[in-house]
Order: C-alpha cells, then sequence, then structure tokens
C-alpha cells in the first residue's frame, strides 16, 4: 500500500497512544516489523504558542523510517499552520486525530467532537492539504454514539476534502474502549472509499489480527495489543522477537537519549507494570516498583523477575 508516495510494506501500524506511546516503544515497534509508528497526538494550539512540553513528545528516533505525526484542534488556520510549523518539519505524514473520546478535548469542539460537524471536520482537512505537500491522514471512529453513526459519510468527506488515507477505529466516542470493535463498520468504510484504510481496533494476537484483516483493510493499526509486547508485530508477522528483558532495556536506554533519568522513570512506570503482565506471582513487587526512586534499582528488580520467568 501507498500513502501518498510512501511505500508500506507490512501493512502494519502502531497507533498513537498519549502518555504511551513514546519514542522508546515507537522504536521498539518499528524494529519488529511496523512500517510505522504514530507519536502521541500534539495540540496544533500548542504548538502554534510554542510550547516546549508539546514539543518534547515530538521526538524521533533513526530507526523511523517513516515519521508520522498526530494533530489534533478544530481551527482550520492553526491546524493549517501547524502543519507548516518548524516542529513538523521532519515529519513524513501528518495525521488528524477527529477520533479522541476524552472530555477535555471533546467539550473543546475537538477530537471527536468533530463527528458531528462534517462541514468543519472537512475545512481543516482541506486546509492541511492545501497547507503542505505531505500526505494528510485522518483517524476517527465510527460515530459519536449508537444514534449517530457516521462513518462512511465520514470517510467519504475525508477522501473528498484530500486525504491520502483514513483509519477507522470501529467504535463509538460512547463506547470509549469498551464493547466490541464492529468489523461491519469497517467492513463499510473500506467499501465507500478509494483511499486506503488503516483498520483499527481489539487486534491483540493472530486470529483478531485475521478478523481485521478479513475487512478487506489495507492496514492494521494496533494499540492496547502493543502495551507491554511492542514485538507484537514481528510475533504477527512470524518473525523472532526480543526477550521481555530485551524490550526493557532497550526501551528504558533509548529514552535516556532524550530525557533526564527522573522523567524516564516515571514515563517507564507504567510500561515496566505491563512489561510484567503474565508474570506470576509479581503483585507485590509491583507495587514497590511504582514507588521506587531509583531507576537502576528499579531495572536490576526487572531483570531478576523478567530472567526468572521462562516466558521473560
Ligand atoms: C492510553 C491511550 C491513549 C490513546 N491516545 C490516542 C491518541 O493520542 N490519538 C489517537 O488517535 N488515539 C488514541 N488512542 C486510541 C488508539 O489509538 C486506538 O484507536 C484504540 O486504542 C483502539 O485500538 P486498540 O483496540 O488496538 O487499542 C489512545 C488509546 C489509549 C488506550
Amino acid at each position: 500500500m501507498k500513502i501518498g508516495n510512501i511505500i508500506i510494506k507490512n501493512n502494519l501500524i502502531l497507533a498513537p497512544m498519549a502518555g504511551v506511546t513514546d519514542v522508546g516503544m515507537r522504536r521498539l515497534a518499528v524494529l519488529s516489523g511496523a512500517d510505522f509508528a504514530v507519536c502521541e497526538m500534539v495540540s496544533a494550539k500548542a504548538l502554534y504558542y510554542h510550547n516546549e512540553k508539546t514539543k518534547q513528545l515530538l521526538n524521533t528516533c533513526p530507526e523511523e523510517k517513516i515519521k508520522v505525526a498526530q494533530i489534533f484542534g478544530n481551527d482550520p488556520e492553526i491546524m493549517a499552520w501547524a502543519c507548516q510549523s518548524e516542529a513538523l518539519q521532519k515529519f513524513d505524514i501528518i495525521d488528524i486525530n477527529m477520533g479522541c473520546p476524552a472530555p477535555k478535548i471533546v467539550n473543546n469542539g475537538e477530537g471527536s467532537a468533530l463527528l458531528t460537524n462534517l462541514p468543519l471536520a472537512k475545512k481543516i482537512i482541506e486546509a492541511c492539504v492545501k497547507a503542505t505537500t505531505k500526505p494528510i491522514t485522518v483517524k476517527f471512529r465510527k460515530g459519536m454514539n449508537e444514534h449517530a453513526v457516521v462513518a462512511v459519510e465520514f470517510a467519504k468527506m475525508c477522501e473528498q476534502a484530500g486525504a491520502s488515507a483514513i483509519t477507522i477505529h470501529g467504535r463509538t466516542r460512547e463506547q470509549y474502549y469498551s464493547g466490541q470493535v464492529d468489523y461491519d463498520c469497517i467492513k463499510a468504510v473500506k467499501n465507500a472509499v478509494h483511499i486506503p484504510v488503516i483498520g483499527n481496533g481489539d487486534v491483540v494476537d493472530e486470529a483478531s489480527y485475521q478478523r481485521m484483516k478479513d475487512c478487506g483493510v489495507d492496514a492494521v493499526m494496533i494499540g492496547r495489543g502493543a502495551l507491554g509486547n511492542p514485538c507484537i508485530f514481528a510475533k504477527l508477522l512470524g518473525k523472532p522477537t526480543m526477550s521481555t528483558w530485551e524490550c526493557v532495556q532497550q526501551h528504558v536506554l533509548e529514552m535516556l537519549k532524550y530525557y533526564d533519568k527522573e522523567f524516564v522513570l516515571r514515563e517507564m512506570r507504567k510500561h515496566f507494570l505491563w512489561y510484567l503482565k503474565g508474570v506470576k506471582g509479581v503483585n507485590a513487587i509491583k507495587t514497590k516498583i511504582v514507588t521506587m526512586n531509583d531507576l537502576d534499582e528499579v531495572m536490576h528488580t526487572m531483570k531478576k523477575i523478567l530472567q526468572e520467568d521462562k516466558n521473560g
């Protein structure tokens, strides 16, 4: 598949996850076979106001051959400005978030709120497409709720507005992350447009991956299935994978290239717990790990647990 002129080989993508898909995790995902890994979403307005914390979310590594940023906002001019901004220069693709269900985003008329305002969503996409020669993609949901399903109409609008590809997460805003993903909706979206369609939702193993591919989508995006398991892509591609301990070690080392130790420890705590998912008898140690204040000590503990675990 191609997004604009960019060739995608394995048709596997790591989903953007705010507070999760840091540079360390994205590196492991692309090394294990994801074509690209989308950065955490950033606010176009925050870029406009030169927010330093926002810029920090846009660190990328050399292993990311295809760099993808995701922006959100509801002002076509500011969104277009962001596409031209210095901070996004190094990116190859810019994705627009039109699916975020978080109240603070939706109440601002951003993210999935745009599913209820197609004319404005169209203006935003058109403004971004006009502002840059880079491919603009859009990630969205099925609709606000089961009574307001707009996925097919929305997909057609994205295509008309000039999007180079779309990602459909087969859930409504009201569902957040619960309930089952709607495969029929994903199929209908795929059949409605000619641009590449990326299917997203609930892919965690071989069977769910196959189920998503059966929708006829051009590529598959994985989010939560990669938590503590960033090498899921290698597993799905039938390639050898790193051990969990190797993942932890490489994740931390990569993060230390960009951030100080204190920040890395804070950011890595949730990842440590995800990496320990499935390891038996570690509940007490998990509680200890999240309160430890020394990264070296945590790493020593993680190494011991994971090397003793036969799956680690
Ligand atoms: C913690 C978390 C953070 C997320 N942040 C983003 C985000 O920044 N941008 C976005 O488009 N989707 C975000 N999502 C949604 C995921 O990209 C994905 O659409 C959703 O989790 C469904 O896919 P999955 O079932 O494979 O996890 C987030 C999801 C989670 C769980």
